[in-house]
C-alpha cells in the first residue's frame, strides 16, 4: 500500500514503538551528552556528541519518516542550507538561487560562496525555467517563493538541471512534507527551516537537509561532523514533540489560509493579494498540480506603511513578528526586512487560532483603517 500524507501522519507519532524494551517510557527521553561509553572498538554507537545523538536519531527518524529519505538535522534553517552549498560545491561551480526567496541565501552566496570562487546568478522564481541550467552545478528553488509566493514546476526544473548535471535544491519551508514533496516531484535535496511550521511553536531555531541520494547524506553528515554545526539534543526533542502534532496544526493553519484568502480578496483595503490557493492566483494552477495544499502564508498590500503598521499592531489575534509557521498567527510588514516590497506589503501568517474568530479580528482591525 503506498504510503499517504495520512498514513504517515498516523504512524509518525509510533516511530519507536517497535524498540521498546519493558518499562521504557513511551515519550522520547531527552540526552543531554557530549560522551558516551566507548569500551572496545569505535563503531555502531553513539560515542561523543559532535558525531551523534539519541535525541537527535529519533528527530531525523520522524523527519525521514515524512520525506521517504535520509535526513540530516541541522541547529537552524540556514545552516542545513550551509551544509547544502559547503558540502557540494567548489571552487569555479557556478549555482542559480531565486532572485525573489529568502533574503539571507543571497546573502550567504554574496558574502561567503563568492569570495570562495563559487559564483551565483539569480533568476525569478516564476520565469525559473527561462534561459535553462547550462553550466550550473546547483538549482537552488523556494517554492512558493517567500514572501511574495510565486511558484516554479520542480518536476520541469528537476528534469533540465538533471540534464545539464546539476542537482536541484528546494526550500521546503513554507510547504512542510506534509504540503509539497519535491523529492517525490525529482528534486535531489530538500533544505528546510524546521524553525518555522515543523516545530511549530516558535520557542526554537533548527533544520534539515533531505535526500534520497547516500553519497550526498554521507557529504552532508560528514559537512555537519566536520564543521561543527550540531543541533542541541534539548532543541532535537522540543522539535520532535513539535512534530508530533505537525499534521494537525498544518491542517488548521492551511484549512485557515484558504477562508481568510477568499474573504481578504472582497475586502476593500486590500490589493495585490496573493495566495496560491486562489482561483486567478497567478500560482494557482501550477499549485493544483504539484502542492498538496495551499499553505498558510498571504500575502497583500495595504495603501501606505502606517496603514499596515496599523492593520497590524491593533488586530487582537495577530502577534507582530518575523517568521512564520507558530501556532500564533503572526504578520510582518516586508520592506521593513529589505525585501523588495512596497511599503505597505502585508506578509501574513495563519497559525492555530479558530478561523471564524480569526477573521473576525482580522475584518475589525481592516475595518478601522477607513478608507
Ligand atoms: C524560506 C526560508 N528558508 C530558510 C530560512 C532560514 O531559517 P532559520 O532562521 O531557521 O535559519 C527562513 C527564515 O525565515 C525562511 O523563511
Amino acid at each position: 500500500m503506498p504510503e499517504t500524507a495520512k498514513s504517515r501522519a498516523a504512524s509518525l507519532a509510533h516511530l519507536r514503538s517497535g524498540d521498546f524494551a519493558k518499562g521504557d517510557p513511551i515519550p522520547l527521553p531527552l540526552t543531554m551528552a557530549s560522551i558516551f561509553h566507548s569500551p572496545g572498538d569505535a563503531t555502531g554507537y553513539d560515542q561523543y556528541g559532535r558525531f551523534s545523538n539519541p535525541t537527535w536519531h529519533a528527530v531525523e527518524h520522524m523527519l525521514g519518516h515524512l520525506e521517504d529519505a535520509q535526513c540530516v538535522a541541522f541547529p537552524s534553517g540556514m545552516a542545513a542550507i550551509s551544509a547544502a552549498f559547503f558540502s557540494l560545491v567548489k571552487s569555479g561551480d557556478r549555482i542559480l538561487l531565486p532572485s525573489d526567496g529568502y533574503h539571507t541565501t543571497r546573502a550567504l552566496a554574496e558574502r561567503f560562496l563568492k569570495p570562495l570562487g563559487v559564483a551565483y546568478d539569480v533568476r525569478a522564481t516564476s520565469s525559473m525555467l527561462d534561459g535553462g541550467f547550462a553550466g550550473y552545478r546547483m538549482i537552488f528553488v523556494e517554492t512558493p517563493s517567500n514572501p511574495r509566493l510565486d511558484i516554479c514546476d520542480i518536476a520541469a526544473v528537476a528534469k533540465a538541471a538533471h540534464e545539464q548535471g546539476a542537482v536541484l535544491v528546494v526550500d521546503n519551508t513554507t510547504m512542510t512534507p506534509f504540503g509539497q514533496r519535491p523529492l517525490d516531484l525529482g528534486a535531489d535535496i530538500v533544505v528546510s527551516a524546521d524553525t518555522k511550521a515543523i516545530n511549530g511553536h516558535s520557542d526554537v531555531l533548527f533544520g534539515h537537509v533531505a535526500s534520497r541520494n547516500p553519497d550526498i547524506v554521507a557529504r552532508v553528515r560528514d559537512w555537519r561532523e566536520t564543521a561543527g554545526g550540531i543541533p542541541g539534543p534539548f532543541e532535537a526533542w522540543l522539535v520532535h514533540r513539535g512534530l508530533e502534532t505537525l499534521e494537525v496544526r498544518f491542517d488548521r493553519m492551511c484549512s485557515s489560509a484558504e477562508t481568510i484568502a477568499r474573504r481578504l480578496k472582497g475586502h476593500r483595503s486590500v490589493s495585490g493579494l496573493r495566495f496560491p490557493g486562489l482561483e486567478g492566483d497567478a500560482s494557482n494552477n501550477l499549485a493544483r498540480a504539484q502542492m498538496e495544499r495551499f499553505g498558510f502564508l498571504i500575502s497583500f498590500e495595504l495603501a501606505s506603511e502606517e496603514k499596515a503598521e496599523d492593520f497590524i499592531n491593533n488586530c487582537a489575534l495577530i502577534e507582530s513578528a518575523t517568521s512564520f509557521g507558530g501556532v500564533h498567527s503572526s504578520a510582518e510588514r516586508r520592506s521593513k526586512r529589505g525585501d523588495a516590497v512596497p511599503p505597505g506589503f502585508v506578509r501574513l501568517a495563519i497559525g492555530c487560532e479558530p478561523v471564524e474568530e480569526l477573521w473576525q479580528a482580522i475584518e475589525t482591525s481592516l475595518d478601522r483603517l477607513g478608507d
